[in-house]
């Protein structure tokens, strides 16, 4: 397989051709993606018809995934999809669409605030497939901010300010934007704040990026509502329409992206709508910081 890559934004997005990700692919294929997402940052693969086997198959190729277990607050008797898969939808066990208040679906718009998945994971994650089996036909759409792009547009008294920060990410802080408080106790204890770089290099690229999430809570050694602020500003700077893709999204697509050196979030939708996005998570390699234990 030569696959070809047609661009989709100026400054990152290609779209995939060539490739048929109900079979399996050869090292030589993996590898002609690998260098392509290296690229391109996030990739599109269109009417990619897969079952949950053949997108597992297919995410292994790139690592071992991430035991999503639900959004992290399911119980396994309420998870849809193989443990490996974080259920995107607004679907319960049974396939009936959620209802609005219900606790799963107010927890998930955690989605609709700019992040990269699992930074709040003292390991993050490196890709994410996310695989859009029902599609709703109005909104819903995932947008993705290019992280490297908006570095390199920094100005080197900003490169130079953040380039050493350490920044304390947990889902405690991110659903405390939303207004989602009735945390259990058990709930918090699996949601301990780890720490990331704010400025990460990617390993195949070299480019520079800002390490950005609604997960932040906090810059190590700044007084809170300073960093808060800042952070705020940050986010605001790198998600201008410049930096944006917004994906609309077809049955059947699949879109791989790098969360070391992107940002996504979803827009809203009718929620009496049917949609059903499934992802995996393919792991990262190592911390972000040294393991201390206050990263433990
Ligand atoms: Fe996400």
């Amino acid at each position: 397989m030569t696959i070809g890559i047609h661009p989709l934004h100026p400054l990152f997005v290609g779209e995939v051709s060539g490739a048929d990700l109900t079979r399996p692919l050869s090292v030589a294929e993996i590898a002609e993606i690998e260098a392509a997402i290296a690229t391109y940052a996030v990739l599109v693969f269109r009417d990619q018809r897969i079952t949950d086997e053949q997108q597992l198959g297919f995410s292994e190729c790139f690592g071992s995934l991430e035991h999503t277990g639900g959004t992290g607050i399911s119980k396994p008797s309420e998870q849809r999809l193989h443990p490996a898969f974080a259920d995107v939808s607004n679907l319960d066990v049974g396939g009936e669409v959620l209802a609005r208040d219900n606790r799963r679906r107010l927890y998930s718009l955690g989605n609709m605030l700019w992040h990269s998945d699992s930074s709040f994971k003292a390991v993050p994650a490196k890709y994410s497939l996310l695989s859009g089996r029902v599609v709703v036909d109005k909104g819903g759409e995932t947008e993705f901010a290019d992280m490297r792009a908006a570095y390199d547009s920094f100005d080197d008294a900003t490169k130079a300010e953040i380039e050493d920060l350490v920044c304390e990410h947990s889902l405690m802080y991110s659903r405390d934007v939303l207004g989602f408080e009735d945390l259990t106790e058990i709930e918090k204890a699996t949601m301990r704040p780890v720490r990331q770089v704010l400025v990460r290099t990617h390993p195949v690229s070299g480019r520079k990026s800002v390490y950005l999430a609604s997960h932040i809570g906090k810059i190590i050694g700044w007084p809170v509502p300073e960093a808060r602020a800042f952070i705020r500003d940050l986010t605001e700077q790198v998600t201008q329409p410049e930096f944006v893709y917004r994906h609309v999204w077809r049955p059947f697509d699949l879109v791989m992206w790098d969360n070391r050196c992107t940002m996504h979030r979803a827009r809203r939708y009718d929620a009496t709508s049917v949609r059903d996005m499934r992802r995996t998570t393919v792991a990262g390699d190592a911390p972000t910081v040294a393991m201390g234990p206050s990263n433990i």
